[in-house]
């Protein structure tokens, strides 16, 4: 048994004021959004592993197409001793890069979600006899220090997940990537590509439902923590390709005009029939433009490894 840390970097009601924050600064804007992070409670997580498991939902397959090709060119070319991992959740497709990682001293997954930690942390140091695995439960869109380990250093950033924020998020992430990272050190970032609309909507538009009940399990986590009287049902799931930002939005549709009470914020929210709520962008990549985000941020892109279809990409970067 290797040795297993946990370090706690958020305080304890961090995620209710941050929830707290998001709902009323998104609720009283126009037009409302809310932001994707919070679909990700129990529920959440677990519609998620089921919307990688849908035939239309290619991304995850497409990754870890490319993490079993390609992980020994990865670890050879950032010769790191010390895996970062931000939004580590079951650190599943990580094990391929894992086993390919034949210098690496320490595994620090980085996750909101203790439990998640836990589970994925105390498996892999059970399993990786010599390797220690080094938890940290933070928020990776916020500020974090990374403890002190051997470099070179390797930070991933698997999934997608940067598509998620939008071009002035990313650039702030990833310059705060950057500021963890000292020359020779690198990031491994997974982006999906821009391609073909019918694909791309139906990956966030799936035939049975799943991307809807999803979306709709935001609405749900709204009413649980915040005391809220959202009806999920009096909503139509939305996804829709923004052709000129080359991003998927994921929206919820009033069915009707209605008033939603959210006790714990004093508010009331006014939705007119029709009006639409956006609760994620999912930005798509072209090579040409991840390169140009990440040299703004002071990394230089030095590998591009895609899947046989070319739909999803894993970039490797270095800082300088
Ligand atoms: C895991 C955040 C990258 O944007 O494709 C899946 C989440 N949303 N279906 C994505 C998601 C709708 C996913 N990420």
């Amino acid at each position: 048994m290797s040795p297993f840390l946990l370090t706690r970097t958020l305080p304890e009601d961090a995620t209710d004021a941050a929830l707290r924050a998001d709902v009323l600064a998104g609720l009283t804007r126009t037009p409302k959004t809310l932001p994707p992070k919070w679909f990700y409670d129990a529920r959440g997580s677990e519609l998620f592993e089921r919307i990688t498991e849908l035939p239309e939902y290619y991304p995850t397959r497409a990754e870890r197409e490319i993490l079993l090709d390609r992980a020994g060119e990865i670890a050879a070319a950032s010769g790191a001793r010390t895996l970062v991992e931000l939004g580590s959740g079951s650190s599943d497709k990580t094990r391929h890069l894992l086993d390919a990682m034949t210098d690496l001293h320490t595994y620090v997954p980085v996750d909101v979600s203790e439990s998640a930690l836990r589970l994925a942390g105390e498996a892999l140091a059970g399993e990786r006899p010599g390797l220690n695995v080094h938890a940290l439960i933070a928020d990776f869109t916020a500020a974090i220090e990374l403890p002190q380990t051997p470099g070179p250093r390797l930070v991933a950033f698997l999934g997608g997940t940067i598509g998620n924020l939008v071009p002035v998020e990313r650039a702030a992430f990833l310059s705060a990537v950057r500021a963890l990272l000292a020359p020779g050190d690198a990031l491994l970032l997974g982006t999906d590509l821009v391609k073909d609309e019918g694909v791309l909507v139906a990956a966030y538009d799936d035939s049975a439902g799943v991307t809807a009940e999803f979306n709709k399990n935001v609405l749900n986590v709204v009413d649980r923590e915040l005391g809220a009287d959202f009806d999920p049902g009096a909503f139509d799931h939305v996804a829709l390709w923004d052709a000129e930002r080359e991003w998927i939005e994921m929206r919820l549709r009033s069915r009707v005009a209605q008033s939603v009470k959210i006790p714990a914020l004093g508010l009331v929210v006014d939705f007119g029939e029709g009006e639409e709520l956006r609760t994620e962008v999912s930005a798509k990549f072209r090579r040409d433009g991840v390169r140009g985000e990440l040299a703004a941020a002071g990394l230089s892109l030095t590998h591009w490894w895609t899947d046989r279809e070319g739909r999803f990409a894993l970039s490797l970067s270095l800082a300088g």
